[in-house]
């Protein structure tokens, strides 16, 4: 096990994971020397299973991270009789000894960071700080939901009036959940949604991305370890044809689903054309998000929170900036600024910490990409865009890129890289931008730089988003503290690390004796 000290003891009281400090010299020093250890290693997931074998490459420079092997069609059949028939025993279990469980394997994720930090570098390609955050994220959502089984799922609520009965409101697991994430958190959101239904008393069919496979299977073998029972938490990796069959078992009571608005349309109909229980969905998905920068706004501050927000995980968080619309009597000097700021960016191998932008997670990513940015460039947009240094070329890099467009509906869709695209606005012209904004349907994070409290105040009222921030970066949702989700395009609700989040995974049953 790796010997990284933590220094949880710098926030003493504190309930979120302490993470890495990166700040703290030999700590970093520890953790870089394990980290050169785990280099060399390969990893498999699936292992136990029959299907066909992939092999999984960095996205950074093509070499091999390990291998995944695929289900067949007769294990997904075979790992939801096993669910099925475990969950009455692991919702009896009740929300105290659910939640000791998550805690162990909270405990054994923080013993085993560097692993952890290792595959999201090799795996993701995501710089080290990002995989810092990604760990602590991960640490937070398992915390998080095994407080809320103990507080919600261990004893019934007595609910007093006028029968005379006794009537006792008690929460249970529904059934079979399949939880189904995304390749940007392949830990976080991997395991977050797997342990809020976990808690909430169902057993979990859990499918990773197809790119990310490997730091998946290692936060269900911890979860394992843990003493969570293999037939209570299945892994089965794949893509969407995969998934596909999974979400057309009638045996499935739930699914959690983060990832693509295009996939939560395709898998909300597949739910609802098969027979079975009626499906809940809990859909996290994508976003247009937009920044709104006023005159009034501090300009070395707008110009930190832009770059960290559209540029940080290579712009591959769904919370990213996608577009900033400044008003036109500032405009000159912001772009100015955050053009300073994003020709500072360091592009390349995320193993090194004085990297700020790493690679794409495909190649298919990449061609998207290059592709919205040559249509811009074909259409005329004012566009810059940073040289990529030559050792860019053996992975999937995008050069962080900013174009001028006119209005964000000129955008067909979300543009999930380091692309930032500037609108300028004229002053009094804000319910439009608004108007604008709303109007793509999406609502996920909007961020507005205003020293006015009126204007706040007046975007707040219309702004149909989940996660507004104010005068800071719109990324890096806290759990706990900032619970995170969308509305509208942008997913069901309702919000990861909040508390309302593990009572969709659970059914109510009262009981109503009378004396
Ligand atoms: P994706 O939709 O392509 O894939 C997500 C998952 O769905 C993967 O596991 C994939 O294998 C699976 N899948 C694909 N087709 C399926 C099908 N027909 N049936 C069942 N499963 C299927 O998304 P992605 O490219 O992996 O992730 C990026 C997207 O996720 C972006 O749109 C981003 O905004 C979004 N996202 C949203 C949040 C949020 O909290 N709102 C968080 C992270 C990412
Ligand atoms: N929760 C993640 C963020 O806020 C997606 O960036």
């Amino acid at each position: 096990n790796p010997a990284i000290p933590l220094p949880a003891d710098i926030f003493p009281g504190r309930t979120n994971s302490a993470g890495v400090d990166l700040a703290h010299q030999p700590t970093r020093a520890a953790m870089r020397e394990r980290l050169a250890e785990l280099a060399p290693r390969q990893w498999s997931a699936g292992a136990d299973l029959a299907g066909s074998k992939l092999p999984i490459l960095s996205p950074t420079d093509g070499s091999p991270v390990g291998e995944v092997t695929l289900p067949t069609r007769a294990e997904i059949a075979m790992a939801f009789q096993q669910a099925e028939a475990a969950q009455p025993a692991w919702d009896a279990l009740g929300g105290e000894r659910r939640a000791a469980l998550l805690d162990a394997a909270a405990d054994l994720f923080e013993d085993h960071t560097a692993e952890f930090l290792s595959l999201c570098q090799r795996e993701a390609g995501k710089t080290l700080p990002d995989a810092v955050l990604e760990v602590r994220e991960a640490v937070d959502f398992l915390r998080y939901y095994a407080n809320e089984a103990r507080a919600h799922f261990t004893r019934g609520v007595p609910l007093p009036g006028p029968t005379g009965e006794s009537n006792v409101l008690r929460l249970h697991g529904r059934g079979v959940f399949v939880t189904i994430s995304p390749w940007n958190f392949p830990l976080a959101i991997f395991i977050g949604p797997t342990a809020a239904a976990l808690a909430a008393g169902n057993t979990v069919i859990a499918k990773p991305a197809e790119q990310t496979p490997l730091i998946a299977q290692l936060a269900v073998d911890l979860c394992h370890r843990a003493g969570v029972p293999a037939d209570v938490l299945h892994m089965l990796p794949g893509g969407g044809q995969i998934g596909g069959r999974i979400t057309a078992d009638p045996r499935l009571a739930g699914v959690a689903f983060t990832g693509s608005t295009a996939t939560a349309h395709a898998i909300n109909r597949a739910l609802a054309s098969r027979d079975g229980p009626i499906a809940t969905l809990v859909a996290e998905t994508g976003g247009q998000n937009a920044l709104i920068v006023d005159s009034s706004a501090l300009p070395e501050q707008v110009t930190r929170d832009v770059v960290a927000s559209a540029f940080q995980s290579a712009g591959q968080r769904c919370s990213a900036l996608r577009v900033a619309y400044i008003q036109d009597d500032v405009a000159d000097t912001m772009l100015a600024m955050i053009r300073g700021a994003f020709e500072a960016l360091v592009v390349g191998d995320p193993a090194q910490l004085s990297t700020d932008v790493g690679p794409v997670i495909d190649e298919e990513a990449r061609a998207k990409l290059e592709a919205h940015i040559a249509a811009r460039q074909a259409a005329g947009n004012r566009v810059w865009r940073l040289p990529l240094p030559p050792e860019c070329d053996a992975g999937h890099f995008v050069a962080p890129t900013i174009i001028e467009i006119d209005r964000i509906g000129d955008l067909a869709e979300e543009n999930f890289g380091p692309v930032l695209h500037v609108v300028r606005f004229a002053a009094g012209q804000l319910d439009r931008v608004i108007e604008d904004i709303n109007a793509t349907g999406f609502g996920l994070t909007l961020g507005l730089h205003s020293r006015i409290e009126d204007t706040r105040r007046f975007v707040e009222a219309r702004a149909r988003v989940g996660n507004f921030y104010v005068n800071r970066n719109q990324i890096g949702a806290v759990v706990g503290s900032q619970p995170f989700g969308g509305e509208g395009l942008s997913g069901t609700g309702p919000k990861a690390g909040g508390p309302h989040y593990v009572a969709r995974f659970a059914t109510e049953r009262v009981t109503t004796i009378d004396t």
